[in-house]
Order: structure tokens, then C-alpha cells, then sequence
């Protein structure tokens, strides 16, 4: 039987916001129907950009948790596994081969690394560096086993996350080809809108920049951040023609509004009938009528047993892991070296 299998992930570095839904989460929901799901909480990962801050790793695991369950994610159903990657210690062996596979400069090149390490602020860490090749063990250790192309290995992630889909299926192909066929590449899927921009029209929603709205946030802090929105700067007076595209006040409605009514608003924006404040006002509507069943679902999952869904999906994906990581030792020769098989050499006797 054909394996259909998703290993998709977040830093836990904080609760998640609109920039996540659009970018990730919003693709994941209705994949649960056709999938087996691994969805990673990779606080490893997070440590590369926040090793002096381990308590609020620690606290995002939770939040995350939150808010995966408030947007739709079911971990009660037997295909959803919610897993933490720290306890997944295959993740790690498996890092180590690959970093063998990938010439350093290549990290170097990788361009969501050139962006994200614009952003630190302190001189990038080696963790930091190589966290692509960390990200392809996390997606290669979930190939289905035994290896069959037809099987799939799907990946859904916001569009900054190809260029390490691409660096994960460089390592399957050079790993298979030096020691045999044990990876099957992995399939990327970006959603229709890749990225959200932030309130404040910078290219990206980020909390450190502080122009997001959270998954969380109340009808009045969503307000408040909707007014205070970056809209069309050539369009100072209500009855100047506006631009659209260019608007980050239109793309939310285009994300979250009512689509029937998306062409119209977009004309009547550049034709002057539209203001700003109205069409800030009607996205205060449209978000919270968005958020309002995610604010409400939340709540129920504070109740819900966090640990036990985090405790038993990572549980299933070490039992997955374990047989890949046979796999390769055995592809690899590390696993109980040959040069021990002659009679004499036996363990035991
Ligand atoms: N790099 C991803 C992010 O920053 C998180 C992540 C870690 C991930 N491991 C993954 C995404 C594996 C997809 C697959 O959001």
C-alpha cells in the first residue's frame, strides 16, 4: 500500500500570527483528510536564533500547541502527530551524516539564510548555518519505508521555506546515489498566497518588528492594528484614486475577506468612491469574524491534555525514525561493522 505522509514544522519562538495562517497553516488544515501528519515543533531549531532564551522556547511550545488546535489541527485523530523535535534524538544522528553531503558554501548561498541572517543580531552561530541541512533530516527522516517512488513525502510551507526543500532533495539524491536508494525527494507545497506582509507594509510579519496580529488577539487589539494599518501612501484624501496591490490593508481583505465583493472594492479604491477608513473599517469586521471561532476554539484546548498529544505523536515519529535511521546505518556501514562478522570476533562468546 502507498504511503501518503506530510512532516511540516514551526519554531516555536512565540504564538503564531496571521503571517503563519496564510504562509503554512491555512494549507495544513484539510490535508489532515488525505494525509498521515507529522507536524514538527522544532525547538532545536529555534535555540539557532534564540539560545539566550529558553524559557520562551519553552512557553511557544505551548502556544504553538494553542494555536495549531485553534485553527483546526486535530491531534486526537490517529494520522495527526504533534511532535517535538528535541525528543526525536534520531534527528540529530541523522543531521550529522548529512552535514558530510553538503559543501559549506552552499549554506552560505542558501537565500533564506542570506535574509534571516541580515536580520540576527549577533554574528551567525554554526548551528545557525547549517540549520538547513538539521531541517532536511527532520523531512528525510519521515520517508516512507521500504523505498517506493510513489510513495509521497509532502511538504507544506510558507514560499521563504523552497530553497531548503530544494537543499533537502540535493541531499536525497546525493545520499542515494553514494550509498543506494533510501530517500524519495520530497514534495514542496507552497500556499496561493505565499506571504503575508506586515502591518505596517514591510515585505514580512514579524513580532520583533512589531507589526503583526496575532491568532489570538482580541477584537480590540485587532482593531487597534488595523487603524493604525500602512495603507497606499499616494492616497492622502478619501477621493484620490488609490493602488490596490500595492496596499497591505487590500491584500489582508484579499486574504480574509469576502471574495465576491474583492474586484469591486479594488475598483472603487482607485476610483476615489473608497476610503481608506472604510475599507480599514469593513477588514476590522472581516478579521474578526475570522478570528472569532480560532479565539473561542483556543480557549476550549487550554483544557485539553497539551503533553499527552505532544508525548504520544513524537513517540510514533521516534518508531518511524528509528526504521529510517536502520536504514542508513546499515547503507552506511555504521551499524555493526562487517570487519566484526568472522567467527571469532563475536560479541558474547
Ligand atoms: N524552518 C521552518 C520555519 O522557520 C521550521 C521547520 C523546521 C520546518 N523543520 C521543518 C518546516 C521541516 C518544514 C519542514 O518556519
Amino acid at each position: 500500500m502507498l504511503i501518503k505522509r506530510i512532516l511540516t514544522g514551526i519554531r516555536p519562538t512565540g504564538a503564531l500570527h496571521l503571517g503563519h495562517y496564510i504562509g503554512a497553516l491555512k494549507q495544513w488544515v484539510p490535508l489532515q483528510e488525505e494525509y498521515e501528519c507529522f507536524f514538527l515543533i522544532a525547538d532545536v531549531q529555534a535555540l539557532t536564533t534564540h539560545i539566550d532564551k529558553p524559557e520562551l522556547i519553552e512557553k511557544a511550545v505551548r502556544e504553538v500547541m494553542l494555536d495549531w488546535i485553534a485553527v483546526g489541527l486535530d491531534p486526537t485523530r490517529d494520522n495527526v502527530n504533534f511532535v517535538l523535535q528535541s525528543r526525536v534524538t534520531d534527528l540529530t544522528e541523522l543531521t550529522t551524516y548529512f552535514t558530510m553531503l553538503v559543501p559549506f558554501s552552499d549554506m552560505e548561498k542558501n537565500p533564506t539564510i542570506k535574509e534571516e541572517r541580515a536580520d540576527l543580531r549577533s554574528r551567525p552561530t554554526a548551528g545557525f548555518m547549517i540549520y538547513p541541512i538539521s531541517q532536511a533530516a527532520d523531512i528525510l527522516l519521515f520517508v516512507p519505508y521500504p523505498f517506493d517512488e510513489k510513495n509521497e513525502l509532502l511538504v507544506p510551507v510558507g514560499e521563504d521555506q523552497v530553497p531548503h526543500l530544494e537543499g533537502t532533495n540535493k541531499i536525497a539524491r546525493r545520499f542515494n546515489n553514494r550509498y543506494g536508494k533510501v530517500f524519495i525527494e520530497c514534495t514542496p507545497k507552497v500556499g496561493e498566497v505565499g506571504r503575508l506582509p506586515g502591518t505596517d507594509g514591510q515585505s514580512k510579519m514579524s513580532k520583533s518588528l512589531g507589526n503583526v496580529i496575532m491568532l489570538k488577539d482580541g477584537p480590540e487589539k485587532v482593531k487597534g492594528s488595523v487603524m493604525k494599518m500602512f495603507t497606499d501612501p499616494e492616497k492622502v484624501r478619501k477621493y484620490d484614486p488609490g493602488h490596490p496591490k500595492d496596499c497591505p490593508v487590500y491584500l489582508y481583505h484579499k486574504a480574509f475577506g469576502d471574495q465576491d465583493t474583492i474586484h469591486s472594492r479594488a475598483a472603487r479604491c482607485e476610483s476615489g468612491a473608497l476610503g481608506c477608513v472604510e475599507c480599514k473599517k469593513d477588514l476590522i469586521v472581516s478579521l474578526n469574524e475570522f478570528l472569532g471561532p480560532i479565539r473561542k476554539k483556543r480557549k476550549q484546548a487550554e483544557k485539553a491534555p497539551l503533553g499527552k498529544y505532544l508525548s504520544e505523536g513524537t513517540k510514533k515519529a521516534c518508531e518511524i525514525g528509528e526504521k529510517t535511521m536502520e536504514e542508513v546505518r546499515k547503507v552506511m556501514h555504521l551499524d555493526y561493522p562487517s570487519v566484526f562478522t568472522t567467527e571469532g570476533d563475536q560479541v558474547g562468546k
